[in-house]
Protein backbone atom coordinates (compact mmCIF):
# COMPACT_ATOMS: atom_id res chain seq x y z
CA UNK A 1 0.00 0.00 0.00
CA UNK A 2 1.37 3.16 -0.87
CA UNK A 3 2.79 5.51 2.08
CA UNK A 4 3.79 9.01 2.12
CA UNK A 5 6.87 9.51 5.06
CA UNK A 6 6.65 12.74 6.41
CA UNK A 7 10.49 13.18 7.52
CA UNK A 8 11.78 15.44 10.52
CA UNK A 9 14.99 16.12 9.51
CA UNK A 10 16.06 18.15 13.29
CA UNK A 11 17.32 21.54 13.40
CA UNK A 12 19.73 21.15 9.89
CA UNK A 13 23.07 19.54 11.08
CA UNK A 14 23.39 15.71 10.36
CA UNK A 15 24.52 15.61 14.01
CA UNK A 16 20.72 15.64 14.72
CA UNK A 17 19.65 13.16 12.04
CA UNK A 18 18.14 10.11 13.18
CA UNK A 19 18.68 7.08 12.45
CA UNK A 20 15.11 6.63 11.28
CA UNK A 21 14.85 9.41 9.52
CA UNK A 22 18.24 8.13 7.28
CA UNK A 23 16.72 4.92 6.75
CA UNK A 24 13.56 6.27 5.59
CA UNK A 25 14.62 8.68 3.09
CA UNK A 26 17.11 5.73 2.29
CA UNK A 27 14.27 3.51 1.32
CA UNK A 28 12.34 6.38 -0.90
CA UNK A 29 11.96 6.79 -4.50
CA UNK A 30 11.56 10.86 -4.30
CA UNK A 31 12.41 13.06 -1.85
CA UNK A 32 10.93 16.17 -1.89
CA UNK A 33 12.47 19.16 0.56
CA UNK A 34 14.14 22.39 0.68
CA UNK A 35 17.46 22.59 -0.68
CA UNK A 36 19.06 22.89 2.79
CA UNK A 37 17.49 20.04 3.74
CA UNK A 38 18.11 17.85 0.36
CA UNK A 39 21.90 18.91 1.16
CA UNK A 40 21.72 16.97 3.99
CA UNK A 41 21.13 13.25 1.80
CA UNK A 42 23.69 14.21 -1.19
CA UNK A 43 24.69 10.21 -0.99
CA UNK A 44 21.43 9.25 -0.89
CA UNK A 45 20.41 7.95 -4.71
CA UNK A 46 16.70 8.98 -4.91
CA UNK A 47 15.43 11.79 -7.39
CA UNK A 48 15.19 15.05 -5.10
CA UNK A 49 12.85 17.38 -5.94
CA UNK A 50 13.26 21.19 -4.24
CA UNK A 51 10.38 23.09 -2.52
CA UNK A 52 10.73 26.54 -1.67
CA UNK A 53 8.06 28.92 -0.59
CA UNK A 54 6.74 29.66 -3.77
CA UNK A 55 6.21 26.56 -4.65
CA UNK A 56 5.36 24.33 -1.32
CA UNK A 57 1.58 24.37 -2.12
CA UNK A 58 2.46 22.79 -5.54
CA UNK A 59 5.15 20.36 -4.43
CA UNK A 60 3.08 19.39 -1.39
CA UNK A 61 0.34 18.17 -4.13
CA UNK A 62 2.76 16.74 -5.76
CA UNK A 63 4.17 14.61 -3.05
CA UNK A 64 0.41 13.31 -2.07
CA UNK A 65 0.03 12.32 -5.88
CA UNK A 66 3.33 10.51 -6.14
CA UNK A 67 2.76 8.64 -3.29
CA UNK A 68 -0.85 7.43 -4.27
CA UNK A 69 0.75 6.11 -7.62
CA UNK A 70 2.63 3.85 -5.28
CA UNK A 71 5.75 5.33 -4.86
CA UNK A 72 7.82 5.86 -2.09
CA UNK A 73 8.06 9.45 -1.29
CA UNK A 74 9.68 11.42 1.58
CA UNK A 75 8.64 15.03 2.20
CA UNK A 76 10.95 16.03 4.16
CA UNK A 77 10.39 18.93 7.33
CA UNK A 78 12.94 20.72 9.37
CA UNK A 79 12.69 20.05 12.78
CA UNK A 80 9.72 18.08 13.46
CA UNK A 81 6.94 17.80 11.02
CA UNK A 82 4.19 17.65 13.51
CA UNK A 83 5.07 21.22 14.68
CA UNK A 84 4.36 24.28 12.43
CA UNK A 85 5.84 21.88 9.75
CA UNK A 86 4.61 20.12 6.81
CA UNK A 87 1.73 17.74 9.06
CA UNK A 88 -0.53 20.03 9.11
CA UNK A 89 -1.06 21.08 5.65
CA UNK A 90 -0.68 17.46 4.50
CA UNK A 91 -3.70 16.02 6.43
CA UNK A 92 -6.01 18.03 4.46
CA UNK A 93 -4.82 17.45 1.13
CA UNK A 94 -3.87 13.38 1.74
CA UNK A 95 -7.65 11.46 1.80
CA UNK A 96 -7.31 7.84 2.52
CA UNK A 97 -3.49 7.93 2.14
CA UNK A 98 -1.17 6.12 4.66
CA UNK A 99 0.79 8.65 6.40
CA UNK A 100 3.99 7.83 8.28
CA UNK A 101 5.30 10.74 10.49
CA UNK A 102 8.85 10.35 11.51
CA UNK A 103 9.79 12.72 14.65
CA UNK A 104 12.88 15.57 14.24
CA UNK A 105 14.39 17.46 17.02
CA UNK A 106 12.22 20.28 16.73
CA UNK A 107 13.84 24.24 16.81
CA UNK A 108 11.95 24.52 20.12
CA UNK A 109 13.65 21.43 21.51
CA UNK A 110 17.18 22.05 21.13
CA UNK A 111 16.58 25.55 21.87
CA UNK A 112 14.94 24.52 25.07
CA UNK A 113 18.34 22.71 25.64
CA UNK A 114 20.80 24.94 24.42
CA UNK A 115 19.27 27.16 27.35
CA UNK A 116 18.46 24.37 30.05
CA UNK A 117 15.15 25.16 30.26
CA UNK A 118 12.93 22.63 31.33
CA UNK A 119 10.21 22.42 28.38
CA UNK A 120 7.54 21.08 30.18
CA UNK A 121 7.30 24.37 32.56
CA UNK A 122 7.65 26.98 29.25
CA UNK A 123 5.23 28.53 27.55
CA UNK A 124 6.06 26.99 23.58
CA UNK A 125 4.21 29.00 20.97
CA UNK A 126 4.33 29.27 17.27
CA UNK A 127 3.22 31.99 14.93
CA UNK A 128 5.06 30.95 11.82
CA UNK A 129 3.00 32.16 9.41
CA UNK A 130 0.10 32.79 10.95
CA UNK A 131 0.22 36.06 12.20
CA UNK A 132 0.84 37.75 15.80
CA UNK A 133 -1.28 37.30 17.84
CA UNK A 134 -2.29 39.57 20.92
CA UNK A 135 -2.96 35.85 23.35
CA UNK A 136 0.74 36.13 23.18
CA UNK A 137 0.50 39.14 26.07
CA UNK A 138 -1.35 37.69 28.66
CA UNK A 139 0.61 34.32 28.07
CA UNK A 140 3.81 36.14 28.80
CA UNK A 141 2.02 37.29 31.97
CA UNK A 142 2.33 33.83 33.56
CA UNK A 143 5.46 33.72 34.90
CA UNK A 144 6.85 31.05 32.60
CA UNK A 145 9.69 31.32 30.07
CA UNK A 146 7.84 31.38 26.66
CA UNK A 147 9.33 29.94 23.49
CA UNK A 148 8.21 31.36 19.82
CA UNK A 149 8.68 30.30 16.52
CA UNK A 150 8.42 34.01 15.48
CA UNK A 151 6.22 34.78 12.09
CA UNK A 152 8.41 36.01 10.23
CA UNK A 153 11.56 38.56 11.90
CA UNK A 154 12.32 38.51 14.92
CA UNK A 155 12.61 42.53 14.75
CA UNK A 156 8.61 42.53 14.28
CA UNK A 157 7.65 40.64 17.00
CA UNK A 158 10.12 42.18 19.43
CA UNK A 159 8.40 45.62 18.05
CA UNK A 160 4.57 44.62 18.71
CA UNK A 161 5.48 43.18 22.13
CA UNK A 162 7.18 46.54 23.44
CA UNK A 163 4.64 48.44 21.62
CA UNK A 164 1.90 46.37 23.41
CA UNK A 165 3.41 47.24 26.82
CA UNK A 166 6.23 44.47 27.78
CA UNK A 167 9.04 45.63 29.66
CA UNK A 168 11.70 46.51 27.25
CA UNK A 169 13.98 45.54 30.29
CA UNK A 170 12.93 42.06 29.73
CA UNK A 171 15.13 39.47 29.79
CA UNK A 172 15.28 37.26 26.48
CA UNK A 173 17.48 35.23 23.97
CA UNK A 174 17.60 34.70 20.58
CA UNK A 175 18.76 31.44 18.99
CA UNK A 176 20.06 31.77 15.48
CA UNK A 177 20.49 28.95 12.78
CA UNK A 178 20.58 26.42 16.13
CA UNK A 179 22.92 23.33 15.05
CA UNK A 180 24.92 25.52 12.38
CA UNK A 181 28.28 26.59 11.92
CA UNK A 182 26.95 29.85 12.38
CA UNK A 183 24.62 29.46 15.43
CA UNK A 184 24.63 32.24 17.45
CA UNK A 185 22.53 32.37 21.19
CA UNK A 186 22.32 35.72 22.73
CA UNK A 187 21.07 36.28 25.58
CA UNK A 188 20.03 40.00 26.01
CA UNK A 189 17.15 42.10 27.00
CA UNK A 190 14.19 42.99 24.65
CA UNK A 191 14.61 46.26 23.60
CA UNK A 192 18.56 45.14 23.09
CA UNK A 193 17.28 42.81 20.28
CA UNK A 194 16.59 45.81 17.97
CA UNK A 195 20.38 46.90 18.17
CA UNK A 196 20.96 43.41 15.99
CA UNK A 197 20.77 42.24 12.98
CA UNK A 198 18.82 38.39 12.42
CA UNK A 199 17.86 36.47 9.30
CA UNK A 200 14.70 34.29 9.50
CA UNK A 201 16.19 30.65 11.25
CA UNK A 202 15.40 32.14 14.83
CA UNK A 203 13.55 31.24 18.05
CA UNK A 204 13.02 33.69 20.94
CA UNK A 205 12.74 32.79 24.54
CA UNK A 206 11.52 35.49 26.57
CA UNK A 207 11.96 34.93 30.51
C1 LIG B 1 8.21 26.41 9.17
S1 LIG B 1 8.82 26.57 10.79
C2 LIG B 1 9.30 24.91 11.04
C3 LIG B 1 9.45 24.49 12.49
C4 LIG B 1 9.93 23.05 12.59
N1 LIG B 1 8.92 22.14 12.17
C5 LIG B 1 10.42 22.69 13.97
O1 LIG B 1 9.89 21.76 14.61
O2 LIG B 1 11.40 23.30 14.41
C6 LIG B 1 10.35 27.37 10.47
C7 LIG B 1 10.83 28.14 11.69
O3 LIG B 1 11.42 27.24 12.64
C8 LIG B 1 12.50 27.89 13.31
N2 LIG B 1 13.73 27.12 13.04
C9 LIG B 1 13.83 26.00 12.32
N3 LIG B 1 15.12 25.55 12.32
C10 LIG B 1 15.81 26.43 13.08
C11 LIG B 1 17.18 26.52 13.48
N4 LIG B 1 18.11 25.63 13.08
N5 LIG B 1 17.55 27.55 14.27
C12 LIG B 1 16.65 28.47 14.68
N6 LIG B 1 15.35 28.43 14.34
C13 LIG B 1 14.93 27.43 13.55
C14 LIG B 1 12.57 29.31 12.75
O4 LIG B 1 11.77 30.14 13.57
C15 LIG B 1 11.94 29.14 11.38
O5 LIG B 1 11.43 30.35 10.90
Amino acid sequence: MSKLHLVGIGPGSKEYLTFKALKTVESSDILIGSRRALELFQDVCADKIELCVQNMDEMLKLAVSKACQGESVSLLSTGDPGFSGVLKPILKLAGDLDIEVVPGVSSIQICAAKLNIPWDVANVITMHGKGISEDIINVLANGKPTIILPNSTIEELVNFLIQNGVDPGREVSVCEKISYPDERILKTTLKDVLTEKFGYMCVLVVF
